[in-house]
C-alpha cells in the first residue's frame, strides 16, 4: 500500500523544514520509505487527472519531493505527460545525485511553480539545460543514469533543489526578475 498523500500532507514555505537538507535513504528501500515514494509518485501521477484530483484534493504537479510532506529523505517523483495525457517521463527516485550539468541554461517562459509555495513569485529561473543524474528508480527497481534535457532537466533540477532546501524563487533575480540571458534556451 502506498502512503496516501494529498494537499493536506504538503507543507508550505512558511515551514522551516523545507529549508533543511534531506538525508540519503538506505537501499534497498525499507517498507516505510517505499510506501512514501510510491505515494509521492501516485500524487504526481493522479494530480493531472481532473476527476481524481478533485476527489482526492490534489493540485496539478509534475514533481514532488519527500521533504514537501515533511520527511527529510532524498526521494522525489516526477511525471510528465504530453498534451494528450500520455506519460512521456516518469521517475520515482531515491538518492538522486547530479553527475554533471551543462553550462548552457534553460528557463520556462511562464516561470516555475511549486506545491509548497502558495504565493506566485514571478520571474525567470535559469537552470542547466542538461543534467546527468544517477539515482535509484523505484519504477524500474534499478539504479539508473538519467540524461535529462530541457523541460525534464528543469523539473528534475527543481525537485533535486528541494533536497538541499532550495526553492525556485531563490534563483530569481530580485532586482530584475525577467532579466533575459540571451544564451539561455527559452521553453514555452
Ligand atoms: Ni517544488
Amino acid at each position: 500500500m502506498s502512503k496516501f498523500i494529498n494537499n493536506d500532507s504538503i507543507i508550505c514555505d512558511d515551514d522551516q523544514r523545507l529549508r533543511e537538507k534531506s538525508l540519503d535513504v538506505a537501499l534497498p528501500l525499507n517498507k516505510e520509505d517505499r510506501e512514501l515514494l510510491e505515494g509521492l509518485y501516485k500524487y504526481v501521477l493522479d494530480s493531472t487527472d481532473p476527476e481524481i484530483a478533485q476527489k482526492d484534493n490534489l493540485s496539478p504537479a509534475v514533481g514532488i519531493a519527500a521533504i514537501q510532506t515533511g520527511v527529510k529523505k532524498k526521494m522525489l517523483a516526477v511525471v510528465i505527460k504530453d498534451s494528450e495525457g500520455k506519460i512521456i517521463h516518469e521517475y520515482a527516485l531515491a538518492n538522486p545525485k547530479i553527475l554533471s550539468y551543462s553550462l548552457e541554461e534553460a528557463y520556462l517562459e511562464a516561470g516555475e511553480g511549486c506545491l509548497s509555495v502558495p504565493k506566485y513569485h514571478e520571474g525567470y529561473v535559469y537552470r542547466p539545460r542538461r543534467l546527468k543524474v544517477k539515482a535509484y528508480n523505484l519504477l524500474t527497481d534499478q539504479e539508473e543514469i538519467i540524461k535529462a534535457k530541457d523541460y525534464l532537466a528543469i523539473v528534475l533540477g527543481h525537485e533535486i533543489d528541494h533536497l538541499s532546501g532550495t526553492l525556485y524563487y531563490d534563483h530569481i533575480d530580485q532586482k530584475d526578475p525577467f532579466k533575459v540571458k540571451k544564451d539561455a534556451f527559452c521553453i514555452d
